[in-house]
Formats: C-alpha cells, sequence, structure tokens
C-alpha cells in the first residue's frame, strides 16, 4: 500500500490544472489500481472546473514520466474470467477516454520513460511534449508480455499517427526517442526537460485560442480513412513479418494487427470494445504467463547484488587483462571496449593476438545499419584496447580474465605466473566452461580473490554470464565480479562450483541425449525439427557444429567423469572427429557448410559415418517422444543441480537457460515450464522411457515434489546451498 497520495494537483496562472505524478517510496510511477483511482478522482475534480482552459500531466521522477501499468497486480490476477478481463479493459479505457472530452485541452508533458499504460494514458490526451532527453523513451511494449495494449492504445494511436506506423510500433514492442515520436506525430513539441513546462502551458494557450483539438476529437472519434486495398496490403505485408519474426509462438504481435486491422472501419469506441475483446484472449493464458515470470526473473536479476547481505563491493573496474584471444578472448574484450573498459590482450601465439585484436574491434564498432564495422568507430575505440607485450601489464588490471584452452594444467600454470603481478584487491577470474573452480584455484595465494567469470558464445549476443564461487572465493569478490558483469550490460547468475557448473551441466545431458537417439534411430532432421518445435533456436546437432564437435566432446569427458551413471559415451562424436568434421569451424559437422550463407545443408556423407552405430533394430520413435527425451534429462539435472546447491535461487536457473541456451521465453524457463506440467505428470512420463536406465530415472526432489504436490517456485532456495 502507497504511504501516501501519487497525484498532486496544482496550478498555473489559476486556469491551467497540473498533475504531478510522483509514486511515494518507488524510483518510477506505476498505474496500479490505488493510483488508477486517485486519478479518477482528480478527473472528477477538474472536469466540474469551468475556469480551466488546460490540464498538465509530469512525472516528479528523473528520468521516468510512467513505467507503465503494475506488472505484479497483472500477475495476481493471471486466471481472471475473460467477462473480468473484458471489463478491466473497458474500465480503463474509459478513465482515460475521460482525459479527450474534458472541456479544456489535455497535455502530457513526458520527460523520460513512458511506456505501456503510461504510453495508452498520453496517447487519450489531446497533445503530447516531450523532452529531448536521451531517457525520453515512447513505447508500447505489452507484447513482450504475450499481450497488446488494452486501454485504448490500438485504438487511439492508428488514428493518430496512422494504421502502418501504429502497427509498427505495437506490434514491434520497441520504444521510440523523442524526434522519432514527433516525426510520426506522437510529439506535438519537444523542449529541453527544464523547459518542458514551459512548452507545455505555451501549448494549453495555443489551443485554449485555435480550439484545434477539438477538431481532432472529432476526427479520432471515427473509422480512420483507409481503402480496403491499402488496409489488405497492410495487412499481408505486416503478417508476414511479424509471423517471420515470432515463427507463430507469440500470438500478442499477430492478434493485435488483427484488431487494429479490423478496428480500422469502426468507430473509436467500437475500436476499444474490439481491443477489449482481444485482450481478453491473450490475459492469462500459458504464453502471458510464462512472458511475465521472465520479466520478474529479469527484475529480480537487476536487483541482486550476488550475495546475501548488503556488502557493497570495492572493486571499480576501469581495466582488464584478457589472457587468449580465440574466440572468447576477443569477445570478451570487445565486451569491455564498448562499455568504456579499457583492455590489456595477450595470447601465446602472436598470430593469434592479432587476429583477436581485430576481430574484438571489428565486433565493437559492428554497426548494425551498416552490417559491418563502423571504421571511425573502430579508431575511436582502438586506444581503449592494448596490445599485452609482457605480464607486468596486468598489474594496472582490476581484473584478468583467462580463456585459453580448456585444459586445467595449462590454465594453472597461467595464474602461478600471473597472481604475484597483480594489484592489491584485483581479481583473478577463468572464463573456464566445464573446470571446477576449486580445482583451478589449488596453487593460489589468494584463492579468495579467484572466481569463475563465464561467458557465452557468441559473448556479444548472449547476455548470462555465470560468476563461480569457488570454496574460497570471498563475497568481495563475488560481489565485484557481479557489478563488473551488469556493468557490461550482462545478467549474471552465481553458481556455486562443480562440473559444468549450472548452464553446461544441463545442456550436456540433453546434446548427449540428441546422439542417443541418432544410435536408437531418430533422424537428424526429426531431432532437429523435435527440439525447433518446442521452441529451441537451434536443434541440438546444429548446436555441437556451433560449439565445435572437439570442444563438445571435451566438455562431455568431463561430464562423463563426474556423472558416469548418467552420461552415454557416443561413438559419434568421435567418429565425425576422426572425419575432420568438426562442426561451423571445419565446415562440416552433422551439417555441412558449404553454401555461400554459411547456413547447414544435410550431408549423405554423415549418414554413412553414423551407419555403423545405429542399433538394431531401428525404433519409430514420436516426434513428442523425442521432445521428452532431450528435455526430461535436461530437467532431472535440473533437479540434482538443485539438490547439490549449485544455485542459490531456483529462479536462476531458468534464466540461466533463457539467457545462456535460448530455452525459449514463451516457456518461461525449464522450471517454470516443469511447473506448468507437474511434478505428478512428470514422473508418469519417465515412467515410459524407463527402459533407457539411470539417466531418466525420478530424483528424490522430484519424488518428493510429485507426492506432495509442490512446484519448483516454491522451493525458496536452493537445497543445500552455501547461502
Ligand atoms: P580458442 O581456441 O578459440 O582460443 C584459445 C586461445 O588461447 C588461442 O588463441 C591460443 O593461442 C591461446 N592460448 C593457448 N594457450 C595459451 C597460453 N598458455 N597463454 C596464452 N594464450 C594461450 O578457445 P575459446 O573457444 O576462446 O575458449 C577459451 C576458453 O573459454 C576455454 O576455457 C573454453 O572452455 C571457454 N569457453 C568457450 C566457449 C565456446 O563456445 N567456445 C564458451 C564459453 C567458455
Amino acid at each position: 500500500m502507497a504511504a501516501g497520495p501519487t497525484i498532486h494537483r496544482s496550478l498555473i496562472d489559476s486556469n491551467i490544472a497540473v498533475l504531478t505524478l510522483d509514486m511515494p517510496g518507488k524510483g518510477a510511477n506505476i498505474l496500479s489500481v490505488d493510483v488508477l483511482a486517485e486519478f479518477e478522482q482528480q478527473l472528477s475534480d477538474l472536469e466540474s472546473d469551468s475556469d480551466l482552459i488546460g490540464l498538465i500531466i509530469v512525472s516528479n521522477k528523473p528520468g521516468i514520466f510512467i513505467a507503465g501499468a503494475d506488472i505484479r497486480e497483472f500477475a495476481a490476477s493471471l486466471d481472471l474470467p475473460r467477462a473480468d478481463v473484458v471489463s478491466m479493459c473497458r474500465r480503463g479505457q474509459q478513465l482515460f477516454g475521460r482525459l479527450s472530452a474534458t472541456p479544456f485541452v489535455t497535455i502530457a508533458a513526458i520527460d523520460g520513460i513512458c511506456v505501456g499504460g503510461g504510453a495508452e494514458l498520453a496517447v487519450w490526451c489531446d497533445r503530447r511534449v516531450m523532452s529531448n532527453s536521451p531517457k525520453t523513451q515512447f513505447g508500447f511494449p505489452e507484447v513482450k508480455l504475450g499481450l497488446f495494449p488494452g486501454w485504448g492504445g490500438t485504438a487511439r494511436a492508428p488514428r493518430m499517427i496512422g494504421l502502418s506506423n501504429a502497427v509498427e510500433l505495437i506490434t514491434g514492442g520497441e520504444s521510440v526517442g523523442a524526434e522519432q515520436a514527433r516525426e510520426l506525430g506522437l510529439a506535438d513539441d519537444v523542449a529541453p526537460p527544464a523547459d518542458l513546462l514551459d512548452a507545455a502551458v505555451r501549448l494549453v494557450r495555443q489551443e485554449a485560442e485555435s480550439r484545434r483539438f477539438e477538431a481532432d476529437r472529432q476526427r479520432w472519434e471515427k473509422p480512420l480513412d483507409i481503402s480496403e486495398t491499402e488496409l489488405g496490403f497492410l495487412g499481408a505485408t505486416a503478417s508476414a513479418m511479424i509471423r517471420k519474426e515470432t515463427k507463430g509462438e507469440y500470438p500478442a504481435p499477430e492478434l493485435a494487427l488483427e484488431t487494429m486491422l479490423e478496428a480500422a472501419s469502426v468507430g473509436l469506441d467500437e475500436a476499444c470494445e474490439l481491443e477489449a475483446d482481444g485482450m481478453s484472449t491473450l490475459f492469462g493464458s500459458p504464453i502471458n504467463a510464462a512472458l511475465i515470470n521472465l520479466f520478474f526473473l529479469t527484475d529480480r536479476n537487476k536487483k541482486d547484488g550476488g550475495i546475501e547481505g548488503d556488502l557493497e563491493p570495492t572493486l571499480d573496474v576501469k581495466r582488464v587483462g584478457v589472457i587468449g584471444a580465440g574466440i572468447m578472448g576477443a569477445g570478451i574484450t570487445a565486451a569491455n571496449i564498448k562499455r568504456g573498459v579499457k583492455v590489456v590482450l595477450t595470447d601465446a601465439s602472436a598470430d593469434s593476438l592479432s587476429a583477436g585484436i581485430r576481430g574484438a574491434l571489428e565486433e565493437a564498432a559492428y554497426n548494425r545499419s551498416l552490417r559491418k564495422a563502423d571504421v571511425e568507430r573502430a579508431i575511436e575505440l582502438a586506444p581503449q584496447l592494448n596490445r599485452g607485450e609482457s605480464d607486468e601489464e596486468f598489474s594496472q588490471c582490476d581484473v584478468v580474465i583467462e580463456a585459453v584452452v580448456e585444459n586445467a594444467e595449462v590454465k594453472r600454470q597461467i595464474f602461478k605466473r600471473i597472481e604475484g603481478q597483480l594489484g592489491d584487491g584485483a581479481i583473478l577470474a577463468s572464463n573456464t566452461s566445464t573446470i571446477p573452480i576449486t580445482q583451478l584455484a589449488r596453487d593460489l595465494e589468494h584463492p579468495d580473490r579467484f572466481c569463475g567469470i563465464h561467458f557465452f558464445n557468441p559473448v556479444r549476443r548472449m547476455k548470462l554470464v555465470e560468476v563461480i564461487r569457488g570454496s574460497e572465493t570471498s563475497d568481495d569478490t563475488v560481489a565485484s565480479a557481479v557489478a563488473y558483469a551488469k556493468r557490461l550490460g550482462k545478467m549474471p547468475i552465481v553458481v556455486n562450483d562443480g562440473p559444468g557448473f549450472l548452464v553446461n551441466r544441463l545442456l550436456l545431458p540433453y546434446m548427449n541425449e540428441a546422439l542417443e537417439l541418432l544410435g536408437d534411430g531418430a533422424t537428424i532432421k526429426e531431432i532437429e525439427r523435435a527440439a525447433k518445435s518446442f521452441g529451441m533456436p537451434m536443434g541440438p546437432l546444429t548446436l555441437y557444429d556451433v560449439v565445435g564437435l572437439d570442444t563438445a566432446l571435451y566438455a562431455g569427458g568431463t561430464m562423463l567423469q563426474a556423472f558416469p551413471d548418467r552420461i552415454k559415451a557416443s561413438k559419434i562424436l568421435p567418429a565425425l572427429i576422426k572425419a575432420g568434421r568438426l562442426g561451423q569451424k571445419s565446415g562440416a559437422g552433422f551439417f555441412s557448410y558449404r553454401n555461400p550463407k554459411g547456413r547447414g545443408e544435410p550431408d549423405p556423407a554423415v549418414d554413412d559415418l553414423l551407419n555403423p552405430y545405429l542399433r538394431a533394430p531401428a525404433k519409430d520413435i514420436q516426434p513428442a517422444e523425442i521432445v521428452d527425451r532431450l528435455f526430461m534429462p535436461m530437467l532431472l539435472e535440473a533437479t540434482r543441480a538443485l539438490e547439490d546447491g549449485i544455485v542459490r535461487d531456483v529462479r536462476d536457473v531458468d534464466l540461466g537457460l533463457v539467457f545462456g541456451i535460448g530455452f525459449p521465453p514463451f516457456k518461461g524457463g525449464l522450471l517454470h515450464w516443469a511447473d506448468t506440467i507437474g511434478a505428478g505428470e512428470i514422473a508418469e512420463r519417465l515412467k515410459a522411457l524407463e527402459e533407457l536406465g539411470p539417466r531418466v530415472q525420478p530424483t528424490d526432489l522430484l519424488l518428493e515434489m510429485a507426492a506432495n504436490d509442490r512446484k519448483f517456485y516454491d522451493l525458496k532456495t536452493a537445497t543445500g546451498s552455501k547461502s
């Protein structure tokens, strides 16, 4: 419950009312039920004031106008019956609609973020003025939660900025800045933040004089002025674009499009009814619930310092050392210099170092619209990146990250050599993907200042970073590593030590099972299709090709050593490797990559290589069984990781898989997905796979949850966790 009112009313020159939003105790204004009730009361008071010539709505929060509706309230009412969702939307539309029926002009003066419900409130105002601050962002991100605007956004926006612009804004979910908003016709004026209120007052006076807003109000009540042919063309092109983006897995953008197309030929109120009806089919759907879950996972991650308690990290990272200029070293270097962190990069091979420096600069200076590196930007960034000639150069670094070959002995020798060079308080870290951190710390003098900082490949695209706590890593080291990863724009999760840590530990059984499926008679095509139909960005065999079959074999070896009961040593990988098929890097793996676009193509030579390893008789494995065989071992491994206390919170499993390997966001994460199925049902489905042996045997945790009908998300912290 709010500690006081959010909306404060004042007057300018006795005839212009100002409503200032300032939610007590919060960094942002959010349209909760309470705030909407206040707003309703304020409007009732103002509507009857015949002296007013205008109303201006502003925010007192720095950098934020309104951050949207209260998603916690949404989350608590996901099981509302459809009719109630319709009335919820209608109530919102009618409340905001009063802003376009007042006897005076209404203006939103927007400085900072104005999204979702806030953007809807703003489009019900007659006019909008926006500040030219880079923080000013206007948009309808509802599709990212599996919804679309339900308080009149889809009805009002097309009338103001044209159907095509509104479709792009609402179905894409991306925000625009003030200048783009002005070009679209969303902002009537743009002013520096300090002059914003003056600009709004000026506009009130002009409108009070010209009464132009009244003509607009009438126009916006009517159907859109657009021909059937134009509608048909827009519908076909937009729908094709949406399908390409969503692969048919996210219904909200498509339904938003349909709703706006249908609403084009009716009046505003009927358009609002159509909107409410459409929203009621999306609200509370499994995809909506999954995406809301993801919103909370990322929100929680933003606020999490990585340790229990309030310890402030001591390290302010300004300069970083990176050892190893290969795929990962170059990617990590680029991520740093892009964010203004200086890097000293070294490699045992001068050629690799030169290639790494070039690669890092190209990546950091990559410009999406040019589709290549921007030369000027590269020149600007070059002084941030130093070619390291000797170990002494690490003495100035706050963090030194090792990213050389995945070999414990090689890594340990480097740490031994480097540790003495580091300044007091500096952190030494490894980017190892599988080797336990405690093992690597064995010979260190300061194991408390050592941890894993595990980036994912490709670094530019994968947001996840695992910060791995070895048995002696200090809280300060963990908190500093977390703050540093956030500085790079990443999502760090803190995991306890163990083979494969969290993400690779869960990924390996899934990849391993793909090989077992091949052995049992499923085809490459069937396996890839099943994983993609589940929503994975690529199939597991393509993933082998991306990671590199040799690298995967090495990682698999570490897992096999650690968990011999449930990892099968397939002969398929060594056979392909022996044939020179290492994956994309060698031009061929499970697929061949000869075409110029680099897309994998089936290769009959692979069938010949697989033949000796196919078990007879071949089984007829249905798609649903392939899905279960791929994802159930991953889930079981997650329950074991929970039992072993690898994560601090069950939610980190889901965040890790969605942002580390692209587990389908519309499923909300592995454990969210499992919770929607239920532990009991999962145990049943595992029975059908029983003959596969220990790797599909339900774990104690799963059985206990099934017996007590518990959900993973109710397990507050991991069993056995240090924290
Ligand atoms: P890479 O083979 O592309 O690069 C390794 C680089 O280290 C090479 O340039 C090599 O010349 C250099 N190097 C080898 N020994 C060295 C030494 N003693 N001193 C200095 N430089 C030396 O390997 P990649 O893929 O970049 O992997 C590096 C590390 O990152 C490994 O531990 C790997 O497990 C981990 N990792 C790899 C991922 C991947 O998908 N490739 C993902 C996440 C972590």
